[in-house]
């Protein structure tokens, strides 16, 4: 029998709650948790259940478990070397970010190499998909569309044909009867994934959900979503700018450090052969509050420009701080060390960073680029354009060494800087171009742009 009781469930964790609240008990969110009508069956009924016998690891074999490839080296590589049978992986980011171009593309792409594949679309008519792969390029007997937003229907017909490959775009149009909430609320999209779930490990047919990103940066229902696949991915970058980079979260079959990164073009995404290169394109030379940091990404280094803006806060409120690709909390640790270890007067100042081409650099080892783009604004002293800088910052003003430091030279040298202010116990006597090894974030402000005054 079917008992229908009213629950709140927060949107941020998907924990469940029989009174609404303003705070989320369980994750500490304000404002996430939205009524849903919850409609619980008879449950437990144990008769069905057959118990699985346990395996020695030994007995277990892992070869019938063959990658097969996306058609994009780098999204294989960020997956961990290519889709592997019954995976089920998620793909998110903004809306109009390009899911949906990536995903038709792999599905034509494995339709061409390695088997049928079936893209369900709940979003757009099956007009509007030819014509994006028409646009695409796109044209493979083994390529079949569906508009369908039944997570059953979609089942049963994985079940039935057992592709090699299913993409459901997206997660957030797709129901269960059962669920009498609408589609996209916390119980649709976790029934619905669990449908999924279920047929990707029953046929061994990959599955890839695509996401929507709510406002706040999550998707929907993140943590329900999240459990339950084997690899997240997420699109960064900004719909106005041509640069995308995909980047995992999480990887039950590899790495979650990768990065892939790709261009939007007239013919949909495509892989940056020299991603670097590409970043620092549009840089303005001998500006100041601009400098050049050696980043990695994984395995891979990425030259990025760091931005920063420093301006008389006018009266009447306190200064505004922005950041946009770098983050918030150690921005401000490195402004008060910028201030009180080095005399820089910031209280009445604007002061906004930026990361060019709308990246995200999470890896502590920028804040000394983020301090020289602040200082170099302060100052109004550009920094040398072929000099680099690279450090995490102490809270007393020292520099900490990074990992990979050959790898980001090397990259610099690849790119014709000659240059770079990097850590001291990070200097080893044979690096491909000229370093200067530094202790303190005084020692790096004076060899960027000179004493303060
Ligand atoms: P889309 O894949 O529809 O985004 P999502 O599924 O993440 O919402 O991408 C939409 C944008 O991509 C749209 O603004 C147009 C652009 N685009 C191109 O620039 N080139 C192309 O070849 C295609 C298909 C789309
Ligand atoms: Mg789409």
């Amino acid at each position: 029998m079917a008992k229908t009781t009213i629950r709140y469930i927060c949107q941020n964790c998907g924990a469940e709650s029989l009174r609404w609240m303003g705070k989320c008990a369980n994750c500490g969110e304000w404002n996430t948790l939205v009524e849903e009508t919850v409609t619980k069956q008879e449950q437990h009924k144990r008769t069905w259940v057959k118990r699985s016998t346990p395996l020695r690891l030994a007995e277990i074999s892992t070869e019938d478990q063959p990658r097969f490839s996306t058609g994009s080296g780098e999204l294989d590589r960020v997956i961990g070397g290519g889709l592997v049978p019954g995976c089920l992986g998620l793909i998110g980011g903004d809306p109009g970010i390009g899911k949906s171009t990536l995903l038709l593309q792999v599905a034509g792409k494995v339709a061409e190499e390695s088997g049928p594949v079936l893209y369900a679309t709940g979003e757009e008519s099956l007009a509007q998909l030819k014509m994006r792969a028409q646009r695409l390029g796109i044209n493979s007997q083994e390529l079949t569309v569906v508009s369908e937003s039944s997570a059953d229907q979609i089942a049963d017909l994985i079940r039935e044909k057992k592709p090699k490959l299913v993409i459901v775009d997206s997660i957030q149009t797709m129901f269960v009867d059962e669920v009498p909430s609408p589609p996209g609320s916390v119980g649709q999209v976790r029934e619905s994934t669990g449908r999924f779930l279920q047929a990707a490990k029953g046929t061994g047919t990959a599955v890839l959900l695509v996401g929507h990103v709510t406002k706040g940066g999550s998707l929907a229902g993140p943590k329900v979503l999240e459990h339950a696949v084997d690899f997240v991915l997420y699109f960064e970058g900004e719909t106005h700018t041509s640069f995308r980079i995909i980047r995992s979260v999480k990887n039950r079959f590899g790495s979650t450090h990768e990065v892939g990164i790709f261009e939007m073009t007239e013919t949909g995404l495509q892989e940056v052969a020299n991603p670097s290169q590409m970043l620092l394109a549009q840089r303005p030379t001998n500006s100041s509050g601009s400098v050049v940091v050696p980043c990695l990404e994984g395995t891979r280094p990425l030259l990025v420009e760091v931005q920063a803006l420093v301006a008389p806060a006018h009266f009447g409120g306190p200064p505004r701080r922005q950041t946009t690709g770098v983050d918030y909390q150690r921005f401000s640790i490195i402004l008060a060390v910028l201030e009180k270890r080095c005399g820089y007067a910031l209280q009445n100042q604007d002061v906004f960073v930026n990361v060019a081409g709308g990246i995200r650099l999470e890896e502590p080892a920028v804040d000394l680029g983020i301090a020289v783009a602040v200082a170099s604004s302060e100052v109004n002293r550009s920094v040398d354009p072929y000099c680099a800088v690279i450090g995490e910052i102490g809270l007393s003003g020292e520099i900490r060494a990074v990992r990979g430091i050959g790898q980001r030279l090397q990259e610099l040298a690849r790119l014709g800087f000659e240059k770079c202010i990097i850590p001291k116990p990070n200097v080893t006597g044979s690096e491909p171009l000229q370093v200067v090894g530094v202790s303190t974030i005084q020692e790096a402000l004076a060899q960027t742009i000179g004493s303060r005054r």
